[in-house]
């Protein structure tokens, strides 16, 4: 048993908790000012004022923690960050005028990460994600989620999510990582339709990976150029039968009915959302599907950012993760992403603190996570701060201190 005490402030977003993580006003942030709480391997025992500190929790192992903020664990729900090789290239190429679909139609953009990927041997793509996840851990993530899609092979997409294993493995003190399995990321240039790849690769992989208890959840690339609704059909179905959740990489580039379609499937997430209709906003309003925002995506392609008001206002479970990932969004840093979009998405601080805890751990399906309450996950990140505004407010500055 642990005890925090003298915080300066403790983020509970039970307020949050309670509304389900719609619907927020800045109150339901539930700030807790001169905190304390008291937590064992579990669960949070008890959190409060300092002065009310019960004292049957006295013998607990203390920490003194004044001038700093104590929040839920950051949660990034969206990542591709298993990949060799940089796009660096393509990246200039963009700013000189080049679209990004244009580049991948010429065998640019996934396909060009694939080759490099594929070149890559177990070791080394363990080697350096663990790189990549010091970086992420440093800034306050305590949980992450990892796509495979960089092999589009059934052998390289296996050693993909025996790498994602490792690296649970590795850092289960530290963060909990989830394996996604994303073969539906982009179709190879020799296959001569998307329904061909799913059928003799896609499915194939998923079973071979289930057998091996490598995956969590399913995503597809669900867009004009890369994956069909039927193929998002068919992958899902055999997903659904083989007991796994399904994620989707919805109306990123057009509307093409993508939060409709994750919804139907109950989806744990629709990500993206660039282009959602109305009709689509209101799907994922009435759902337990979480809208997931990955607006470094919009602002690394200079695109549009998402409808985030809209969905807000409409009642939805609103999320934002980084997208790590070499073409569309090359950044780690979750809460750099968030800080920064928040005021042109315009959020306020307690839809952006659920965004990146609450909202994305029911995009990961944790349950009791997100917010801190008695019964609710140990699970926390500290920033040295007088306040919570100061996190976000130093943007690009990273306050994030390790836990005692
Ligand atoms: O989420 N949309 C598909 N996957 C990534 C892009 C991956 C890449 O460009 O390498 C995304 O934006
Ligand atoms: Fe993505």
């Amino acid at each position: 048993m642990k005890a925090y005490r003298n915080l300066n402030q403790i983020l509970t977003l039970a307020g949050a908790h309670n509304k389900d993580g719609r619907k927020l006003k800045a109150e339901d942030l539930a700030i807790v000012s001169d905190g304390a709480i008291v937590f064992d391997h579990e669960q949070i025992l008890w959190v409060g004022r300092d002065k009310d500190f019960p004292s049957q929790y006295s013998s607990a192992e203390t920490h003194n923690l004044s001038g700093h903020v104590l929040t839920p664990g950051l949660v990034d729900s969206h990542t591709h960050l298993v990949f060799s090789g940089d796009r660096a290239q393509e990246y200039a190429e963009r700013l000189n005028g080049r679209d990004y679909q244009d580049i991948a139609k010429n065998g640019g953009g996934i396909l060009y990460t694939v080759e490099q990927t594929l070149k890559s041997s177990r070791q080394e793509l363990f080697d350096s994600s663990v790189r990549k996840i010091e970086k992420i851990i440093s800034y306050g993530v305590r949980a992450l989620e990892i796509k495979s899609g960089y092999t589009l092979t059934q052998e390289g997409e296996i050693k993909t999510l025996h790498v994602i294993a490792d690296l649970k493995k590795h850092f289960s003190k530290r963060i909990q990582i989830f394996s996604t399995f994303m073969g539906a990321h982009a179709v190879p240039s020799h296959f001569s339709s998307s329904a061909k790849y799913i059928s003799d690769v896609v499915i194939p992989t998923l079973i071979e990976a289930h057998s091996l208890k490598l995956v969590d959840f399913v995503d597809i690339f669900h867009e004009g150029g890369y994956f069909s609704t039927d193929d998002v059909e068919n992958l899902f179905a055999v997903a659904k039968k083989l007991g796994f959740k399904v994620k989707l990489h919805a109306d990123e580039f057009f509307d093409n009915s993508g939060a409709r379609l994750g919804c139907d499937n109950h989806a744990l997430s629709a990500d993206h959302l660039l282009k959602v209709s109305d009709a689509g906003i209101a799907s994922l309003a009435s759902s337990e599907t979480v809208a997931t925002l990955l607006p470094g995506t919009a602002f690394f392609l200079g695109k549009p950012l998402p409808p985030a008001r809209k969905l807000l206002d409409a009642g939805c479970k609103v999320s934002i993760a980084s997208d790590y990932n070499p073409g569309s969004s090359h950044i780690d840093n979750l809460l750099l992403v968030a800080s920064l979009s928040a005021p042109s998405l315009c959020l306020n601080q307690a839809e952006l603190w659920s965004a990146i805890t609450l909202n994305a751990s029911a995009a990961l399906g944790l349950k009791n996570h997100g917010y801190l309450a008695a019964g609710s996950a140990p699970c926390f990140s500290l920033f040295r701060a007088s306040n919570l505004s100061q996190i976000t407010y130093n943007w690009g500055v990273n306050l994030s201190v390790e836990l005692p």
